[in-house]
């Protein structure tokens, strides 16, 4: 007896030092970077984060392995070495795939055991090449239900290769994630395979953004990222909810923030609420926009004005015809405390690069101690 209530207090002692001893993950507070996307890797505040997504190695649809490319290869070698200078606790994660990526390739690959295994054992070897510590899949999206049938092979060979190469390496085993839909169907229609991403992956990702864009729908404006909505329709926190339903627990859940927005054109400028009149984007590339250029934008157009709705959970900003859709310090807050509220595991950005001089990351960053909720008792 006195020795279990001396291990508990060890047990205890251990998990107040050393966050690792606990039962399950500590808060993720995590954000994706890529090459090109305005920031140099040695400018990432990494005292911000505790796991720094590195994006993208490719998949080669001949061989089925992952590979990096080659005006990537030094970067990505250097990517955990430079974020460790300034937190040398922030861990890293190699993604593999990305919104652009070729999910024919993803989908012919996980159609095989021998294609499966190249994929993984290609995968387990560039990332500790790279001294990565983790593995991130970003296929987006499987199609149908026997694509959602081979990626639970997938990740259950996954797991086993990675528990297998930790056992004989003699180190910890790698991480294994995935970015995926908001909901737990693609498309309303493709269910994941909810057992083997629960029991393989270490975490999924949800793609909590791009509900909307102006050309879906181009006649009003909306929130591409909102959390809630009074009509029911896609949120995050209808995926949240979506993805528990269907199994998976919430520790296993972390949610999505843009650090970005969609410019939509209004029909007049006095009518600028959500769900306002719009013709389209306002601008290039169907209106996206970095929270660092929103801020500029809103800085240097007089008469602009922001908004927070508590309503969706939503800032917008307008002026002229000109109306934004984004993430700011209120919104980010909600989002935050929401997702530790509802007991999830964290929080990740897309992407480091898209924010202004570290505000937004420093505003979820600031509000999270997620750990309370981790205590063995
Ligand atoms: C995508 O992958 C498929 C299947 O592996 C392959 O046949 C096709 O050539 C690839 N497309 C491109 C553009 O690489
Ligand atoms: C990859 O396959 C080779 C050859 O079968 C094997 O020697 C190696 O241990 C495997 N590596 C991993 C990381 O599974
Ligand atoms: C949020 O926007 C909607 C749609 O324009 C509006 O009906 C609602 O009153 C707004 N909520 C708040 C709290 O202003
Ligand atoms: C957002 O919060 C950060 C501090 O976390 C602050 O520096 C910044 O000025 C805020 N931005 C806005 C637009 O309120």
């Amino acid at each position: 007896m006195a020795s279990t209530i001396k291990f508990i207090l060890l047990s205890l002692t251990l998990c107040v030092l050393h966050l690792n001893f606990c039962h399950g993950q500590n808060a993720v507070k995590a954000g994706y970077w890529f090459p090109d996307s305005g920031i140099e890797i040695s400018d990432i505040d990494s005292t911000l984060f505790t796991h720094l997504f590195c994006a993208f190695a490719d998949l080669d649809s001949q061989s089925n392995k992952v590979t990096i490319s080659s005006s990537n290869a030094g970067p990505f070698s250097q990517f955990t070495k430079t974020v460790q200078l300034k937190n040398p606790s922030v861990k890293t994660l190699l993604s593999i795939g990305g919104g652009s990526s070729n999910r024919t390739a993803f989908a012919s690959m996980a159609s095989q055991p021998t294609s499966r295994k190249s994929f993984i054992n290609s995968s387990i070897k560039l990332a500790r090449a790279n001294s990565f510590h983790g593995l991130d899949l970003d296929w987006e999206y499987p199609q149908s239900a026997s694509e959602m049938k081979n990626l639970g092979s997938l990740l259950d060979e996954w797991r086993a290769a990675v528990a297998t190469e930790a056992k004989n390496s003699g180190k910890p085993q790698l991480i294994l994630t995935a970015a995926v839909s908001f909901a737990s169907k693609v498309d309303g229609l493709y269910q994941y395979p909810i057992p083997s991403v629960s029991r393989s992956l270490d975490w999924i990702n949800l793609m909590a953004y791009d509900f909307y864009a102006p050309d879906r729908p181009s006649t009003s404006t909306r929130c591409h990222a909102a959390l809630k909505d009074p009509s029911g329709q896609a949120s995050g926190s209808s995926g949240i909810a979506d993805w528990e339903n269907a199994g998976v627990g919430a520790k296993k859940l972390v949610l999505g923030i843009p650090f970005y927005g969609y410019a939509w054109r209004l029909v007049k400028a006095n009518n600028h609420g959500i769900l306002a009149p719009a013709n389209g984007a306002a601008g290039p590339d169907n209106g996206v926009k970095r929270y660092q250029d929103i801020r500029t934008f809103v800085a240097q157009t007089p008469g602009a004005v922001v908004v927070y709705n508590s309503t969706y959970v939503c800032n917008y900003c307008y002026a002229g015809t000109t109306w934004i859709g984004y993430d700011d310090n209120q919104t980010i807050s909600t989002k935050v405390s929401y997702a530790k509220q509802n007991g999830l595991l964290g929080y990740f950005a897309w992407h480091i690069g898209a924010d202004n001089n570290f505000a937004l990351s420093r505003q979820g960053q600031l509000l999270t101690s997620f750990q309370d909720k981790q205590f063995p008792v």
